[in-house]
């Protein structure tokens, strides 16, 4: 069967990671985002993945081509003149969704979870209408596509309301869905809105129903929900027993949560954890602190630094007693200086930073 994702732009608001490389790209627990998602659609016995972008994919072609192999799997890409929305690329690529009457995935590229496609499949064919989403329970439900049932109704979604101001329920919309090829019939070619329009619609004949997602869920478009989403990823990983997790009784392993490739290399008398990602390459010196941060591949971290909830950008160096904090992000090749403190910078590629950044700033 098929899958689209919803690829987009390029993330504006994952910047400065995504001025170097599209979203989908960018390492998620020391693994392309968009890695996740073709591994979990193709061991569901997904064959063809339509990739909807919106900006030419040449620096994308190269690793799809690897993925394709390495999981037999067509990855095509479907290139928007203009930003579509998030239904018009399903219309624009209906010769492939709708080649046979068999339902497709459809996914948002910035959804990490423990991606449920099988049993998200059996559901919906159970229940036999137009189409499933997939529901989990946030705190914060009005920065996302709330679903209301009506009372005594499981599964079908009496309502669909995408970033309620006011208060309407916590069960929201997870950015993963299947849906039968009769729901292209319903879209138009042009900018449009899945949330806005096409669920609404299919509510309204009452033939939309929801799954609930076991597990963690996170929209990780965003710095500060990239961090979160990790911590929930790693933790996810503790609890499978994963044998990537850097073993807890690692001398240097704080509280756990730790993935480290085995490239990089640490130092002595470092204290490294909760929830910390080291990528590939990447050198960290003597008596370093690390707790709450990813460093992508390449990056160096200086003796007696101090790094907490940041995300270090590929072939960033850190200074020695240099601190780090609050949401700071580094673009790639960044460079902070010996001593410095950062609190919640936003540092553009190439950057040398040579003076404190004591309040929360992009620095171009
Ligand atoms: N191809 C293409 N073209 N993709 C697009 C376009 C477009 O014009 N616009 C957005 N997308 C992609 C984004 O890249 C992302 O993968 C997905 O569609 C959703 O867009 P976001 O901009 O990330 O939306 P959101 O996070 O505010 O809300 C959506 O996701 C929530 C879950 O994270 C909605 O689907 C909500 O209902 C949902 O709760
Ligand atoms: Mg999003």
């Amino acid at each position: 069967c098929t899958a689209l994702i919803l690829v987009g732009g390029f993330g504006t608001r994952l910047r400065p990671l995504t001025l170097t490389l599209p979203k989908p790209l960018v390492e998620f627990g020391n693994k392309r985002m968009i890695l996740h998602q073709i591994e979990a659609l193709a061991e569901a016995g997904v064959t063809d993945i339509v990739l909807a972008v919106n900006y030419r994919p040449e620096v994308m072609e190269k690793y799809l081509a690897e993925y394709e192999e390495r999981f037999n799997v067509k990855i095509t890409f479907s290139i928007e003149t203009e930003p579509l929305g998030t239904a018009g690329p399903l219309k624009l690529a209906e010769e492939i969704l709708g080649k046979d009457d068999a339902p497709f995935f459809v996914l948002n590229s910035d959804v990490i979870c423990d991606y449920p496609f099988a049993d998200l499949a059996a559901f919906h064919k159970a229940h036999g209408d137009e189409g499933t989403i997939i529901v989990t329970k946030v705190e914060e439900p009005s920065k996302y596509g709330v679903v209301v049932h009506k009372p005594n109704h499981a599964s079908r979604i009496d309502r669909f309301v995408e970033k309620p101001v006011e208060f309407v329920g916590n069960r929201i919309n997870a950015g993963i869905y299947i849906l039968n090829p009769s729901v292209l019939k319903r879209i138009e070619l042009r900018p449009t809105s899945i949330e806005q329009e096409t669920f609404p619609a299919i509510c309204a004949d009452g033939l939309l129903h929801s799954f609930d997602l076991e597990g963690f869920w996170m929209d990780v478009g965003q710095p500060k929900d990239f961090l979160s989403g990790t911590c929930l990823y790693l933790s996810s990983l503790t609890k499978k027993g994963s044998k990537l997790l850097t073993p807890p009784n690692t001398p240097y392993v704080h509280g756990g949560n730790v993935l480290i490739d085995p490239s990089a290399k640490i130092g002595k008398n470092c204290r490294i954890g909760p929830n910390v990602t080291i990528g590939p390459d990447v050198v960290v010196g003597d008596g370093v602190r690390l707790q709450r941060c990813v460093l992508l591949s390449g990056s160096k971290v200086k003796d007696h630094a101090w790094v907490k909830s940041t995300i270090v950008g590929w072939n960033s160096t850190i200074g020695k007693w240099a601190r780090l904090e609050n949401v700071s992000v580094l673009g790639d090749d960044v460079t902070i200086g010996d001593e410095i403190y950062v609190n919640g910078g936003s540092i553009l590629p190439h950057k040398s930073i040579k003076v404190n950044v004591d309040v929360p700033s992009i620095i171009m």
